[in-house]
């Protein structure tokens, strides 16, 4: 059996990997403290699950559901994105449905990647943006993300022949994983420079509703013309702790939303109609809850900034995302220190370096543990570095 050659230049699933170790140490009886993959411990609001009992109940759910997404929730999607940014979307033509985001983002790049294109992808971000390009034996080209720039990947540095050549330019703000936010000015840049080599513009908006500190994460698509060349995905799994529900909706461009509708009918058959009337009582009624979620994370967030800042370990406090993106100790890098913390400490964090190599020398810590957990992993830290 041989498996495609494109497989073999990507590294085990970041978090299937992170997994296996946790797994590992569990089997043996051991007690890990869990600060990696970004998946909310808080329950699922009970509305949303109340819904979701009936539908399953509904025999009319139980047929193939439609392949874009139900019409009620693309139309409760759109009208989130009306009541939430100021932006109107077009439910029949410019949201789809999807399997969660991630499915989404992986299948963009089948959409509009040929073999030898470049996809643009930030410097540190989520795997999923590099790893679609390589299976479609695609190229990528980093954009440089760095503390001085305040983490917003400089696309302004990309060479006249790579930005000929790319498809896609990936981005996503407030960023997973370093917490930065993006302003309007940026954006309107990164528009006008993707209109200007003919590139879709993928913005990642996963984390536009866990906002701390009054800040509010905009939509890219609120920005002039932004709708003639950007694509957005919104997920409802960090902000309605749906995490394994895999739900989630792409909206904008309309030539982009057909394409990658396209790709998803030819390889899925669409979410579970349930799910995805549940979904609906999400968006349209649970804003209050993810406010509640949000004072817990902003709670989470001080006492581990604090606790890390304690141990002599050096972050800043986000104002968006469930993460904290925090230096490592001089002489270690983000694998080594990781490393030690597993080993001496059982307690998981993710490596930077797993976000492409700007990430070296950055660990980032996840804020989806009850409050004596974090102060519990930070003080098992301080045993282990000592
Ligand atoms: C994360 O922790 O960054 C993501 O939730 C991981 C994933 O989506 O696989």
């Amino acid at each position: 059996m041989q498996e495609a050659r494109a497989l073999s230049g990507i590294k085990p699933y970041l978090f299937a990997d992170i997994d296996r170790k946790r797994d590992a140490l569990a089997s043996r009886g051991i007690d890990v403290i869990s600060l990696g993959i970004g998946d909310p411990d808080m329950p699922t609001p009970e509305r949303i699950v109340a819904a979701m009992v009936d539908a399953v109940r509904d025999t009319a759910n139980h047929q193939y559901p439609d392949y874009a997404g139900s019409a009620a929730f693309r139309r409760a999607a759109a009208d989130y994105m009306d009541r939430r940014f100021g932006v109107e979307v077009d439910p029949s033509t410019e949201v789809l449905t999807l399997i969660g985001s991630k499915e989404g983002i992986a299948h963009l790049h089948t959409a509009f990647v040929d073999p030898e294109d470049v996809v643009l992808v930030p410097s540190i971000g989520y795997p999923v943006y590099t790893t679609g390009a390589v299976l479609q034996n695609g190229q990528t080209y980093p954009m440089p993300m760095t503390e001085e720039n305040g983490f917003l990947a400089d696309f302004s540095v990309v060479p006249t022949d790579v930005a000929r050549r790319a498809k896609i330019m990936f981005l996503g703000y407030p960023n997973n994983p370093t917490g930065a936010t993006a302003s309007p000015e940026y954006f309107d840049a990164a528009i006008a420079f993707c209109r200007e080599h003919d590139i879709l513009l993928a913005h990642d908006n996963a984390y536009s509703d866990l906002t701390f500190d009054g800040y509010r994460a905009p939509s890219i698509l609120e920005r002039p013309g932004a709708k003639d060349v950007c694509i957005e995905f919104f997920s409802l799994s960090k902000p309605f702790n749906m995490t394994g529900w895999r739900i989630g909706f792409a909206c904008g461009s309309a030539r982009a939303v057909a394409a990658l509708g396209k790709v998803k009918n030819n390889s899925d058959s669409g979410q579970f109609t349930a799910i995805q009337e549940a979904g609906i009582v999400a968006l349209t009624e649970c804003l209050d809850e993810v406010d509640q979620m949000c004072e817990v994370y902003a709670r989470r967030r001080d006492l581990l900034i604090d606790a890390l800042h304690a141990i002599g370990l050096e972050c800043e406090s986000p104002k968006a995302t469930i993460y904290v993106w925090a230096k490592v100790p001089e002489g270690e890098t983000s694998e080594s220190f990781t490393a030690t913390l597993l080993e001496k400490a059982h307690v998981i964090v993710t490596p930077g370096s797993g976000y492409g190599p700007d990430g070296e020398g950055y660990i980032r810590l996840s804020l989806t543990t009850p409050d004596d957990r974090l102060v519990e992993a930070v003080q098992r830290m301080k045993e282990a570095m000592a």
